[in-house]
């Protein structure tokens, strides 16, 4: 059977930006940098996007292309017995689309209950008791079902379902073209709004105020790494999957470009969005920013639910922020399912409806035991595994193999140079060799040492 393509260009640079562009963006991204040294944590940043981001990005466009196939089918070309890596990295795709899901389904609700602040003056305690309903959990079980979330988390699995059901061009690809431009559009919107409120500019004070003095500081630079490799979903055996639906003649060098700056645009962009809700809500409440800063969930479900009580047109806003927290998600979320989908098409040669099918059905089961009383605990400790140890574990597993023990590195460059409109030379090569070899072995040992 012939194997399915992108429509168009456009199609799939948006199809990937939309993986990559996620809830890391927004909730991680900004944070990373406050933390970080401000402003200062944009050079690590930018070293760790050219130095790693783009040639890794190239590398497995690259790769997709060349031998068509997902994860599983590409290591194994490699060479039989890697087939085993590449069912590695479809077992953290699959972990992650069961639990990354089950935070959609909580923008989902979000979404709703923002129309009229339905958490009420205390965002906290709403969030972690009557929704999460986190005290009813005792520590030996995982409490029961809540059917309040399993709902949502059913509807986000509906949306999944759909695309990666209808395929590459009808479902993945046409949603790909609503989804990222209305993102964008959101995004944006609510960054001049919010941009202009007092207190804004100290936001981002707060967050740009460069301490150079950070930049001397190894952690920093593992934290931009990290967060690269985290941000730009390499490593997952998605970007395989994704690339491997390209035509034959695709610009490799250029495609891999324009995700990583409009992926790394988007997070900038996100950053200035946060910190100047925060900067708003320090001045409302006449503190410091460090006492309203946070990231991940808590973020997400309690802070800017507190801040939207005290924002103008919170009946606007609040959804604009949740709609773009869950366009966001899902279109991350696609790309997770559709590694997971065609690696299964490309081994068990099932067709396209059937492995959606069987995938979704099973994932979603799956993804109910986040949708009980212990479920954000739970969720917490796999996430920090995946994030820590799994994905950058393989990202270093992936760039051995190909740069060191099968050294397809040339023959990849002949390979994508032949296609692309400008050429990679040898600062390629010497970046995935060295730079982010090095890199990732520092990460990942430093890693496992504080994880054990
Ligand atoms: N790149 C995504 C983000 O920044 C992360 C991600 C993608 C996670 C796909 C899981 C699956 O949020
Ligand atoms: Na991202």
């Amino acid at each position: 059977m012939k194997r399915e393509q992108w429509a168009s260009r456009t199609g799939f640079i948006l199809a990937a930006v939309g993986s990559a562009i996620g809830l890391g963006n927004i909730w991680r991204f900004p944070y990373m940098a406050y933390e970080n040294g401000g402003g200062a944590f944009l050079i690590p940043y930018f070293v760790a996007m050219l130095t790693a981001g783009i040639p890794f990005m190239i590398m497995e466009f690259g790769l997709g292309h060349k031998m068509r196939g997902s994860a599983p089918k590409v290591f194994a070309r490699l060479s039989p017995p890697t087939e085993v890596l590449g069912w590695f990295q479809v077992f953290i795709a699959a972990v992650i689309a069961c639990y990354y899901v089950v935070i959609i389904g909580w923008g989902m609700s979000y979404f709703g209950l923002s129309v009229s602040q339905g958490w009420g003056a205390d965002a906290n305690a709403f969030f972690f008791g009557e929704y999460l309903r986190l005290g009813d959990h005792s520590p030996t079980s995982l409490g029961s079902l809540q059917w309040h979330i399993v709902v949502p988390l059913l509807l986000a699995w509906c949306v999944t379902f759909f695309a990666v059901f209808t395929g590459v061009r009808g479902g993945i690809e046409r949603l790909g073209k609503v989804m990222i431009p209305v993102l964008f559009i959101m995004v944006v919107l609510f960054t001049l709004r919010v941009l202009t409120l007092p207190g804004a500019v100290d936001g981002l004070n707060w967050m740009f105020q460069p301490d150079f003095s950070k930049l001397s500081d190894p952690k920093v630079w593992s934290a931009a790494y990290g967060q690269i490799f985290f941000t730009l979903s390499v490593g997952f055996a998605i970007m395989l999957a994704y690339s491997s639906y390209l035509p034959e003649k695709s610009d490799i060098n250029n495609n891999a470009f324009m995700t990583v700056f409009i992926n790394c645009g988007f997070s900038l962009l996100a950053g200035v969005m946060i910190f100047s809700v925060l900067g708003y809500m320090a001045a409302q409440q006449g503190v410091g920013i460090t006492e309203v800063v946070s990231a991940g969930v808590g973020l997400a479900f309690v802070t800017i639910p507190t801040a939207i009580n005290m924002l103008p047109m919170p009946w606007l806003l609040g959804p604009v922020f949740f709609a773009a927290l869950v366009v966001a998600g899902l279109s991350s979320h696609i790309s997770i399912v559709e590694a997971v989908t065609s690696s299964v098409m490309d081994k068990l040669g099932w067709s396209r409806k059937k492995a959606a099918s069987v995938m979704c059905g099973m994932g979603a089961l799956i993804s109910l035991v986040f949708a009980t009383n212990g479920g954000l605990l739970l969720l917490d400790l796999v996430d920090y595994f995946m994030n820590n140890v799994a994905l950058l574990g393989s990202c270093l597993i992936e760039l051995v193999l190909v740069c060191w023990v099968f050294r397809k590195l040339p023959e990849l460059q002949g390979h994508i140079n032949g296609i692309s409109e400008f050429t990679v030379g040898s600062w390629w090569t010497f970046c995935l060799r060295f730079m982010s070899v090095g890199i990732l072995l520092v990460i990942v040992a430093t890693n496992l040492f504080t994880a054990v």
